[in-house]
C-alpha cells in the first residue's frame, strides 16, 4: 500500500500533490492561444444548439456541488446565461424549470452518486440537454447523459475529494469560455487573458504546494479547537464552503463557511477571544469589503489566517499570499491551501485521513 501511495503517508496527500499534473492533463488539447480558443470536439452540441440555450442548471452533491457553484458564476459572467447550482437531492423535488432550452450539467467524480443520477434522469424527463462532467469513463452518468466531458484527474482513492474538484473547476471554466465564444458574449480581448491564465495554473498550484509548511503550522495550532469559520465573498465564498467541508470530513472539527457580509447578521455573536477564522480575499473588487468584515471579527478577538491574492491589502498578521492569476480562476489555487489545512489538522488529531468515519467515496443510495 505504501508503494501505491508513492511515498506519501496518505492517498489524500498524494492526490493533493498530483494536482499540477492533473491540471495539465485536464487542459491538454482543450485550449488554443488564439481564436477559437477552446476545443471540445467530444461535445455533440453544434454552435446552433449552443446558442439556443436559455438557462443552465448545475446539479451535484458534496464537493462536486461546490465546483458547480464556481461553474455557475463563470457561465453567468462569461456566457451571460442565467445559471443555478443545486444539490442533487433537492433538485428533483422543486419541480425544476428545465426544458429543451436548458443545459443541465451534472458534476460527479464517480458518475455513480444516486442523487445525482436521479437528478440527471429528472432533467432528461423534462427534455433538457444533459451534460456530465465526470472523472470515470464508462460510469453511469457518462453513459446516460447526452454529452460528457471527462475531468482526467486520474483515479481518486481518498474519500475527501481534492484533484477531482479542481479538475471539475477547470472543465467548467473551459466550458464557460466555450459557451461565451460561441454565443458571442465575451470579446476575444477578454477571452485571451483567461486562456493564458488557465495555462499558467499548473505551475501556480505547484508554488502553492511549496507553502505547505506554513499551512501545517497553522493547522497544528488549531487542531485542538472545536469550531472555526471560513469567510469569503463571491467566488471566495464558494471556496470557503469547500474548505469547510474538507475540514469537517476528515478532522471532525466543526466549521461553518459564511459569506463575509452575512457575518454581522448573526454569526458574529459566536466570535469570541481566540475563535479561529480562515478568511479568503482573492477578488480585487471585493477585497476591501471582506477586509472590513475581518476587522470586525478581529475586534471581537478572532484569530485570523488570511488567504489573499497578490496585491491585496494586509488582512491579518498571519497570511498567505497566492500567486497572481485571473480573478475568476482564483478558486483553482485558493482551495489548495485549504486542502492542506484540513489534511494537517486531521493528521494532528490522529485520524485516518483516507477513511473518515461514516463517509463513503461514492454514495449509491438516496
Ligand atoms: C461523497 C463523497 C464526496 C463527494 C460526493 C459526490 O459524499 O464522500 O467526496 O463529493 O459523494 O460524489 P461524486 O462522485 O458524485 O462527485
Amino acid at each position: 500500500a505504501t508503494a501505491e501511495k508513492a511515498g506519501y503517508d496518505h492517498f489524500m496527500l498524494k492526490e493533493i500533490y498530483e494536482q499540477p499534473k492533473a491540471y495539465r492533463d485536464t487542459l491538454e488539447g482543450r485550449l488554443f492561444p488564439r481564436y477559437p480558443w477552446t476545443y471540445l470536439p467530444e461535445l455533440s452540441l453544434t454552435p446552433e444548439r449552443l446558442k439556443q440555450f436559455r438557462n443552465v442548471h448545475l446539479v451535484a452533491c458534496g464537493t462536486a456541488y461546490h465546483a458547480g457553484l464556481v461553474g455557475k458564476m463563470a457561465i453567468e459572467r462569461w456566457a451571460r446565461l442565467p445559471a443555478e447550482a443545486d444539490v442533487a437531492s433537492e433538485y428533483r423535488y422543486r419541480s425544476p424549470l428545465a426544458s429543451p432550452e436548458t443545459l443541465v450539467i451534472v458534476v460527479s467524480q464517480s458518475g455513480e452518486t444516486a442523487d445525482t443520477l436521479a437528478a440527471l434522469r429528472e432533467a432528461k424527463r423534462r427534455g433538457a440537454h444533459t451534460l456530465a462532467v465526470t472523472n470515470v469513463v464508462g460510469s453511469t452518468a457518462a453513459r446516460e447523459a447526452d454529452d460528457v466531458l471527462f475531468t482526467r484527474a486520474g483515479p481518486e482513492i481518498s474519500v475527501a475529494s481534492t484533484k477531482a474538484y479542481t479538475t471539475q473547476l477547470l472543465v467548467l471554466y473551459v466550458l464557460a469560455l466555450h459557451l461565451a465564444r460561441v454565443r458571442g458574449t465575451l470579446p476575444d480581448a477578454e477571452i485571451e487573458p483567461v486562456v493564458r491564465a488557465l495555462g499558467e495554473l499548473p505551475e501556480q498550484a505547484e508554488s502553492v504546494l511549496q507553502q505547505a509548511g506554513e499551512i501545517r503550522g497553522y493547522a497544528q495550532e488549531i487542531a485542538s479547537r472545536e469550531h472555526l469559520f471560513f469567510l469569503g465573498r463571491g467566488l471566495d465564498f464558494a471556496v470557503a464552503l469547500e474548505g469547510s467541508l474538507k475540514l469537517k470530513e476528515i478532522s471532525y472539527i466543526h466549521s461553518e463557511a459564511y459569506a463575509a457580509g452575512e457575518l454581522k447578521h448573526g454569526t458574529l455573536a459566536l466570535i469570541e477571544e481566540g475563535t479561529p477564522i480562515v478568511a479568503l480575499a482573492t477578488q480585487p473588487e471585493l477585497m476591501s469589503k471582506t477586509a472590513s468584515n475581518v476587522r470586525e471579527a478581529m475586534a471581537r478577538g478572532a484569530d485570523v489566517l488570511g488567504i489573499v491574492g497578490a496585491g491585496s491589502p494586509s488582512l491579518s498578521e498571519r497570511q498567505l499570499t497566492l500567486p497572481d492569476t485571473h480573478p475568476a480562476l482564483m478558486p483553482a489555487i485558493a482551495v489548495v491551501p485549504l486542502q492542506l489545512f484540513a489534511y494537517y489538522a486531521a493528521v494532528a488529531r490522529g485520524y485516518d485521513v483516507d477513511k473518515p468515519r461514516n463517509l463513503a467515496k461514492s454514495v449509491t443510495v438516496e
